[in-house]
């Protein structure tokens, strides 16, 4: 067999480790051939190819970052996009493409498969918003890296009787807010499911506060939207899957904390830290075990799956089934733990 193999929107750790476990697999397994494709999709519209093997993939088990390099360019908003991912397709005698990428990336795979391109998909993102799996790659290190950032915050925050707004990354889903900072003990988490209350939120702080001195860790997804009508954002810019490019509402959740509490308030905004650097042993695992079963779903002809995690079996899914909506931090299970440990 012949594979393609592409790394599509914001990158994450643990992408390498899929990369090589792809190539090992076709490799070694099948005696496979496989064309690396450079950013994503836009490899594939302009043909820009890294020809992979076990060689060129040595050493990059625990390397962040993505060799093949990443974009969040869509075929179907270029020009003949989809002719032209046709034609290199074709070209390249490619008998699959194994396509790892978050929610845009996945969405523009199904309907590329919905075509006849014969795909292969696999979740990648810090944000964990991809349905269908219960994780995604990547997420758990970034999980790791803002709740040690949080712990260290706290002790800061301590010292000097303060409250410090962490802004974690975090779209459409908060669910790094939540597990991180439930992880390192936050006083407030705000995510993107629940528009919050600028007003409820302060008031919580300044009885936290009250008791004597407090550190007040507030854990913000960039994401996190207030009420309606309660604070003006300013408005964000747009990409190519029409997603919004966010950052700074934890600076003005700072501003308003002081301006309503009086407390001292300070922000961190954790941003692409929790992108970057060494994969954790889990999603070292996790992209490993994934790359090896893309690659037995393409040699089943399964066209049109993404691999998934489900509890602690490597499974099939439709693409169709894990693109369109988000997977959100259910309702009830933030209000089950809110009430307890938010206090
Ligand atoms: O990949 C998901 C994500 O990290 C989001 O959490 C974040 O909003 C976005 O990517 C940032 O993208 P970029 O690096 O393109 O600004």
């Amino acid at each position: 067999m012949r594979l393609g193999v592409l790394t599509g929107g914001g990158d994450c750790p643990g992408l390498n480790a899929a990369l090589r476990a792809v190539v090992r697999k076709a490799n070694v397994s099948h005696g496979d051939e496989v064309v690396g494709f450079r950013d994503g999709w836009r490899g594939v519209i302009e043909d820009d190819t890294l020809p992979l093997d076990v060689e060129r993939c040595r050493g990059i088990l625990p390397r962040g970052g993505t060799i093949l390099g990443t974009s969040r360019t869509n075929p179907f908003k270029r020009d003949d996009g989809v002719d032209r991912v046709r034609a290199t397709v074709a070209r390249h005698h490619l008998d699959a493409v194994v396509a790892i990428g978050g929610e845009g990336t996945l969405s523009a795979s199904r309907r590329l498969s919905d075509l006849g391109i014969p795909v292969v998909g696999i979740p990648k993102t810090i944000d964990n918003d991809v349905n269908g799996t219960d994780v995604t790659i990547g997420f758990n290190t970034a999980v790791q890296v803002a709740s040690e950032a949080i712990d260290r915050l706290h002790t800061t925050a301590e010292s000097h009787d303060r409250v410090i707004v962490c802004e974690v990354m975090g779209r459409h889903v908060g669910w790094i807010a939540f597990q991180a900072g439930l992880a390192a003990g936050a006083a407030v988490l705000l995510l993107p499911e629940e528009p919050f209350d600028m007003e409820a939120v302060s008031a919580h702080l300044q009885r936290r506060h009250a008791k004597g001195r407090y550190a007040s860790i507030v854990v913000v997804a960039e994401g996190a939207k207030p009420k309606e009508g309660t604070l003006a954002l300013p408005p964000p810019e747009i990409d190519e899957y029409d997603h919004e490019r966010l950052g700074g509402i934890g600076s003005v959740v700072a501003g308003e904390i002081e301006r309503r509490t009086g407390l001292e308030a300070r922000v961190t905004i954790l941003g692409h830290v929790l992108r970057g650097g060494s994969p954790s042993a889990f999603d070292r695992y996790l992209a490993t075990r994934f790359g090896i079963e893309a690659v037995e779903a393409a040699h089943d002809g399964d066209f049109g799956a993404m691999v998934a995690l489900h509890a602690s079996d490597i499974v099939r899914v439709p693409l169709a089934s894990a693109v369109g909506e988000l997977k959100c931090v259910p309702r009830d299970l933030l209000d089950r733990v809110s009430r307890i440990f938010l206090d």
